[in-house]
């Protein structure tokens, strides 16, 4: 029988949004009476409106290759899950890349107001780094401070909010290649980097194996968005559930725009390649890994 990996991510998808909705419904604090109710709901709506859980999923599913799955590692995959909400949220608002659909429902910034939005952006974010130090992520605390400051460093100046900079900075600019895939890195692959590579950890792998599964999350970071380049060019909002053909219409550097769609995918398939080879070591443990590699580079959503 071979492995069905849209069944296997509906049911990952679901266990995934389940924990979400326990997180956004429990107040952290026992004494935490005066949770303004607009802005916890403009929190749920950001996050819990049915994405992928392509990151969250990721963490899982590597801590699991290297024997660990229980309420901890749900915990971590949760709060990287709550910083690329977060992300979407902010992403979507006017002065950004001024979106109306998000996850086939209006965004954040429509169905409330822009201020909330910045606001439930902002307490998603900081939700995450409340959930990453929970005891129950990992015994060790020196490992929790290692998870809190690597997600720190994924989502900051280094990593996506770096690289939502260059992005803008970018719009109707010649980009070579190189400062393309910077931004990349930056604005996408560092948040999916970050899931490989805490799951790996989470699960105590030797120091090998993480710099292993960093490259593999490197490597499909970089594929994600080409991938998702490709779809703003290719595929229908309807499908999408956001806006196409946005890119073009603002000047984003792409390598779409730079290469055209035949070359991109060619890379698409060359990084493919190179996601498996990295697997390669592990076998069949890797199943699922590579199935989602395979999506990630060929997914038509
Ligand atoms: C969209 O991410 C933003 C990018 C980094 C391209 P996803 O395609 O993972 O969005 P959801 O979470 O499934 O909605
Ligand atoms: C967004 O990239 C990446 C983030 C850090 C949120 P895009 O702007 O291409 O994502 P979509 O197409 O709006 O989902
Ligand atoms: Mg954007
Ligand atoms: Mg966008
Ligand atoms: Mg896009």
């Amino acid at each position: 029988m071979t492995f069905d990996l849209k069944q296997h991510l509906a049911k990952r998808g679901k266990y995934i949004e389940t924990a979400l909705e326990g997180i956004l419904s429990t107040p952290l604090l026992p004494d935490e009476t005066a949770r303004p109710g607009r802005l916890l709901a403009a929190m749920r709506h950001g996050a819990l409106n049915g994405g992928k859980r392509l990151r969250p999923i990721l963490v899982y599913e590597t801590a699991k290759m290297f024997g660990r799955v229980d309420d901890g590692v749900l915990k971590a995959a949760c709060a990287l899950e709550l910083v690329h909400c977060y992300s979407l949220v902010h992403d979507d608002l006017p002065a950004m890349d001024d979106d109306d659909l998000r996850r086939g429902q209006p965004t954040v910034h429509k169905a409330y107001d822009e201020a909330t939005a910045i606001l439930a952006g902002d307490a998603l974010l900081t939700l995450a780094f409340d959930v990453i130090a929970e005891e129950a992520v990992h015994k060790d605390p020196g490992v929790r401070l290692t998870l809190s400051r690597e997600l720190a460093r994924a989502s900051g100046i280094g990593g996506m909010a770096g690289g939502q900079m260059l992005d803008l900075e970018s719009e109707h600019r010649d980009r070579t290649e190189a400062e393309i895939r910077q931004l990349q890195s930056m604005k996408t692959g560092a948040l999916l980097r970050y899931a490989c590579r805490a799951g790996a950890r989470l699960a105590d792998a030797p120091e090998a194996d993480i710099d292993r599964l960093t490259r593999f999350g490197e490597v499909i970071g970089l594929a994600f968005q080409l991938a998702d380049d490709l779809l703003d060019v290719e595929a229908s909002p309807e499908v999408m559930g956001k806006a196409t053909g946005k890119d073009a219409e603002a000047g984003k550097a792409t390598l779409v725009r730079l290469w055209g769609v035949d070359k991109t995918r060619a890379e698409l398939v060359r990084l493919q390649r190179e996601a498996d080879k990295l697997l390669g070591s592990y076998g069949p443990r890797a199943e699922t890994l590579s199935a989602l590699a395979s999506f990630i580079v060929s997914r038509t959503s």
